[in-house]
């Protein structure tokens, strides 16, 4: 398999190497949080009513699409409780063991943070739902007929779990969050807004119109803006005065191979074969990951959404297609009446 995906400029992965300017970046209290109004807004009351019961946060599941600021916005809550955060992942927890390790080490009211919960193993998953439940963890001691089982009370926490794939995470983890947020792909406005604000913090001069041409860019995704604001300093550093303007962007960003709707080669490859090979669509994703060679996962993850909100691919019942604008965009003709029989099958 490929890994088209880690080498992109405009991946939502966070990079190796990456979480200290990430990191500077973040803002720290919830005012300061831009987009994902709905999920902000919701949580601004929970925060307040746990602070005024003096309880801990009911335990919150953010998913959507990585990049998004979940990370932010749980140290964002811990900031605004008052508490400890503890960041740790799916994949980083071995064995239960290394969970109730985590788990003892909490203090009243804190947040325990982990990010890609749905790829927790099955065995570690399991000591989560009493620790959830009840504060509590039930441990076996011994083997065989003398095994017996001890009850060891925690401290009264906040798990903040994170996925990518709320669809994933099996239904008794799911049902012992209390607060479901989606989140959802950024508007130009409110990526023009925080690549202001990353821009401010830099010291790096933007024009208006270079930022609106970088919020195009961005794939709704603040991690992808911030990142492309730092190389388009660079061009504006080395190729111009230091002040960046709409032309420095669109030429650093032309030399990163990014055109006017923020796709790279991949994003188009795949608009390309649906036409090429599937005359547009209606095709299955896993044909498409087979064509190019990419996880199924990876395409419905990392690709798929920003080409559906950028109005170029389409999800139906019988697979996905491409959209008139894609034709338009890629340079391709399109046949009208062709495309309305399919259109109308698949209806
Ligand atoms: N940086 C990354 N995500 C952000 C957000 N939602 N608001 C402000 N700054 C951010």
């Amino acid at each position: 398999m490929n890994n088209y995906e880690d080498e992109r400029i405009t991946t939502a992965k966070m990079n190796e190497g990456e979480e200290m300017t990430e990191f500077s970046l973040r803002p720290h209290r919830i005012d300061e949080y831009i987009g994902q109004k709905a999920a902000v807004d919701n949580l601004k009351v929970y925060i307040e009513a746990a602070k005024i019961r003096k309880e801990p946060l009911d335990h919150v599941l953010f998913y959507g699409p990585p990049g998004l600021g979940k990370t932010t916005l749980a140290g964002i809550i811990a900031n605004e409780l008052g508490v400890d955060l503890r960041i740790t992942s799916g994949p980083a927890i071995e064995r239960a063991g290394d969970l109730a390790a985590i788990l003892t080490n909490l203090n009243d009211n804190d947040v325990l943070f982990i990010d890609e919960i749905h790829r927790l193993r099955r065995s570690v998953e399991e000591v989560l739902y009493s620790a959830m439940e009840d504060y509590a963890l039930d441990i076996i001691i011994g083997k065989g007929p003398s095994a017996r089982s001890i009850r060891l009370d925690l401290a009264k926490f906040t798990l903040i779990g994170a996925t990518t794939r709320a669809g994933s995470l099996s239904a008794p983890l799911r049902d012992r969050f209390g607060v479901l947020s989606k989140f959802e792909l950024y508007t130009e406005d409110e990526l023009s807004t925080i690549i202001k604000r990353s821009a401010d913090i830099l010291g790096a001069e933007i024009e208006d119109d270079a930022l609106r041409e970088l919020a195009k860019c961005s794939r709704g995704t603040p991690r992808v803006a911030n990142r492309l604001l730092k190389r388009v300093r660079d061009f504006s550093q080395v190729k111009g005065t230091g002040v960046i303007t709409k032309e420095i962007a669109r030429m650093a960003l032309n030399a990163m191979g990014i055109d006017e709707e923020g796709l790279e080669n991949l994003d188009r490859d795949i608009l390309k074969i649906i036409i090429d090979r599937f005359n547009g669509g209606p095709v299955g994703i896993d044909t498409i990951a087979a064509s190019i060679g990419e996880e199924r996962v990876t395409i419905e993850d990392a690709y798929e959404p920003y080409l559906i909100q950028a109005g170029l691919l389409h999800r139906t019942q019988k697979g996905r297609m491409v959209s008139e604008k894609a034709y338009r965009h890629l340079g391709i003709a399109y046949n009208r009446e062709e495309h309305a029989e399919q259109l109308s099958i698949n209806a």
